[in-house]
């Protein structure tokens, strides 16, 4: 059994990834509403703070993961059983739900090759090594690689008679738009074969008191990942925030079906970024949106999956309804 680290990720000097962070700073601070795009967060140290996220008690999109995958992991065997099979988790972070899932098929003797895709290097570099550690001679073979995930996909080893399983969990779609849901699913579906299987978390509409709850936590690990963002705009691009200066709150805006997360300048304050001969100013109060996870309907998520080729398999619920695994097998 074979367990593999591909690191795809360009070094850190300049280059296209690097262009792109800072086009996506300076076009969203120099909005008239300041507005930065989930996935910036997103580097080692994000990806870290996350994962403190999943193990929150009121963060419900991962408490109804949990128990999906616990109560539901027999059906989920029983869809790939008879099969060779390639598991590969996008966005995996340290695959701590999807581990329930590898658990149970190394236990009922499938054949399996697991390959975790994530942007953050350090993550699927620690995870390729926990599971070599814990799933040394078992029907068990794993390919990390750390990449951004179409990048990732098209590294996936071709093997002819294998059928490709794709994980992404942990309400990962919701960080983008409905739109952009909608082309990041119709770009997995050109990269997929005929009767391949899908499995996407979906966090469900729900009363917004627990929308609060769940990205407000008293611990204050929700605002350390969206102020997260700032160490990283000063660490990459030389700026000067002040970390202690700002708040973040997030609450349920019912225009865009989406929990919009806000880091608040505390007081007036400029923001200077010298080597982009740049600087940015807040007024006291001032909002900048940080991270949006929007919200879906069952409608939304049946209309989403038959808008971009594929057949609805099964939806797993959790037992308040909250959240959806939803399985999808993709038509050609
Ligand atoms: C919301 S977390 C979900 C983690 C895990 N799947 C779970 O359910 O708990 C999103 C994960 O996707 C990764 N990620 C974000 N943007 C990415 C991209 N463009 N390509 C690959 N991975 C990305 C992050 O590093 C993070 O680990």
């Amino acid at each position: 059994m074979s367990f593999y680290f591909k690191n795809l990720r360009p070094d850190n000097d300049s280059n296209s990834e690097n262009h792109d962070f800072t086009q996506a700073v300076i076009n969203g601070l120099s909005k008239e509403r300041k507005r930065l795009p989930s996935w910036l967060i997103f580097d080692d140290r994000g990806s870290e703070i996350f994962e403190e996220i999943v193990g929150l008690k009121d963060y419900h999109p991962a408490v109804c993961e949990f128990e999906i995958l616990r109560t539901h992991k027999q059906k989920i065997a029983d869809i790939i059983s008879g099969e060779a099979l390639q598991v590969i988790d996008l966005g995996s972070g340290d695959a701590r739900k999807t581990r329930v899932l590898l658990d149970h098929f190394v236990k009922s003797k499938l054949q399996i090759h697991y390959i975790p895709i994530d942007i953050s290097a350090g993550a699927v570099k620690s995870l390729v090594s926990s599971l070599e550690s814990k799933f040394t001679n078992t029907s068990l073979t794993v390919t990390g690689i750390a990449s951004e995930y179409f990048q990732g996909l098209e590294a996936v080893p071709r093997e002819q008679f294998k059928r490709n399983f794709v994980f992404f969990l942990g309400s990962t779609i919701g960080n983008q738009d409905y739109p952009a849901a909608g082309k990041f699913l119709r770009e997995l579906w050109n990269s997929l074969n005929d009767g391949d299987y899908v499995m996407i978390g979906f966090d469900l509409m729900k009363n917004p008191k627990l929308l609060y709850r769940a990205y407000n936590d008293p611990e204050g690990v929700f605002q350390k990942f969206n102020l997260h963002l700032l160490d990283r705009i000063n660490r990459e691009l030389g700026a000067d925030f002040v970390k202690s200066n700002y708040v973040q709150e997030g609450h349920y805006n019912e225009q865009s079906h989406a929990v919009e997360s806000h880091v608040y300048s505390t007081q007036e304050q400029t923001v200077r970024l010298p080597a982009l001969d740049k600087e940015f100013h807040f007024k006291a109060w001032e909002g900048v949106q940080t991270e949006h996870s929007y919200k879906y309907t069952m409608q939304e998520v049946e209309a989403v999956a038959h808008n971009n080729g594929f057949e609805i398999v099964e939806h797993l619920f959790d037992s308040n309804q909250f959240f959806v695994d939803s399985i999808w097998k993709v038509k050609k």
